[in-house]
């Protein structure tokens, strides 16, 4: 089996922080979602994986590299408009060759592993094998529905009357079969190949596609609502541990990482949380389910729930800062010049709440 992650895509719905950046490389839990990704692809045992890139290939390659740190052998393959995710199967054909795969979207978060679900299809003879989870309003993805006999009868992208509730999670299994269907279908009405039809493709041409119900929670982290609960419960599931420096003033509980380098400085932190690489909380206060990245300055501040990147400064802020997702380089600091008023820098797309 071979692996096949898509990176590409454009990340509309989280600008501004993906404005500059690719979403795929936001991370959950201090870690880019990507990464889980490639963890769990090669949990299953496969070490030979094409990552389909667009725009971002340069941030995504620079930050992946070959794979030697998993042990995995990766291969990029560029993609030069997001053409729909049977099209990234099209443009993989020669690094897929005749193995079977999966394909899993890079910005995809799921509970528990993969390896069994990829086991069971390496070793059958089913041409597919698509992982669905109940939903209860399904609107927004490919919704299908099975026949008597529990196989994939029909599948509907976006239905605005979804037929039922069981919604596509972003990890597909298949065997060279597929290659048929993507050069058979047409581009749907908003300009993509679609891999609901080529599913459709497969069903309606008598091969067999096989449904696998997860059970446990699935997050796209496309949207800043679905990147805060991914947060959460990643955090909830974490292995903790303390590499970094806490001083003798300051309170951890138990559910705390704080990683290498970073240090805690006459403050408070509630878990779940963690504390990223060379990062320092001075005088502050950390609550349960916040994630903050490497290099950050928090400084005579309170947070919670929230997940704040790489490099942000946050200094003398009375307000409880809470929900939110802060990007990189961002300063919030008090300032004593007068007039006494908000004195804001903030990006396109930026969203900013106010007492
Ligand atoms: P989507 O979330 O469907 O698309 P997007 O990344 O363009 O996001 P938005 O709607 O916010 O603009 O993509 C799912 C995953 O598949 C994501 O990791 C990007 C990837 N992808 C590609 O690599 N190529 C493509 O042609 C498409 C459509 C998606």
């Amino acid at each position: 089996m071979k692996g096949l992650i898509l990176s590409g895509g454009k990340g509309t719905r989280l600008y501004p922080l993906t404005y500059t950046s690719a979403k795929q490389l936001i991370p959950v839990a201090n870690k880019p979602v990507l990464f889980r990704v490639i963890e769990s692809i090669r949990e299953a045992g496969i070490d030979e994986i094409g990552i389909v890139v667009g725009g971002t290939a340069a941030e995504v390659k620079e930050a992946v590299g070959r794979g030697g740190r998993w042990d995995a052998k990766i291969t990029y393959i560029q993609q030069d408009e997001p053409l729909g995710l049977a099209h990234c199967v099209k443009i993989s054909q020669e690094f897929l060759g005749d193995d079977r795969f999966v394909m899993f979207l890079g910005d995809n978060v799921i509970q528990g592993g993969i390896s069994k679900l990829i086991g069971e299809f390496a070793t059958s003879g089913w041409n597919s094998q698509i992982v669905l989870t109940r939903i209860d309003q399904p609107e927004q993805y490919g919704v299908v529905v099975l026949d008597d006999t529990g196989r994939v009868a029909r599948l509907v992208e976006k239905p605005k009357n979804p037929p039922s509730d069981l919604a596509l999670v972003g990890i597909y299994m298949f065997d060279p079969s597929v290659h048929k269907a993507v050069a058979a279908i047409r581009p749907s009405w908003r300009g993509e190949l679609e891999i609901t039809d080529a599913l459709q493709w497969l069903v309606d041409n008598g091969y067999d596609v096989r449904p696998h119900i997860h059970r446990g929670w699935w997050i796209d982290t496309g949207q800043p609502g679905d990147m805060l609960e991914a947060n959460d419960l990643v955090l909830e599931e974490l292995d903790y541990k303390v590499e970094g420096y806490v001083d003798r003033d300051s309170q951890i509980g138990r559910r705390v990482t704080i990683e290498r380098g970073a240090e805690i400085i006459n403050s408070v932190v509630r878990g779940p949380a963690i504390i990223g690489e060379n990062t320092r909380i001075i005088n502050s206060y950390v609550g349960p389910y916040t994630s903050i990245y490497h290099n950050v300055v928090v400084e005579n501040a309170e947070i919670e729930h929230s997940v704040i990147l790489e490099f942000s400064k946050i200094r003398d802020i009375e307000a409880r800062i809470q929900d939110s997702l802060i990007g990189r380089d961002v300063v919030i600091t008090r300032s004593p010049i007068k007039p006494k008023a908000l004195k804001l820098t903030l990006g396109d797309h930026s969203q900013l709440g106010i007492l």
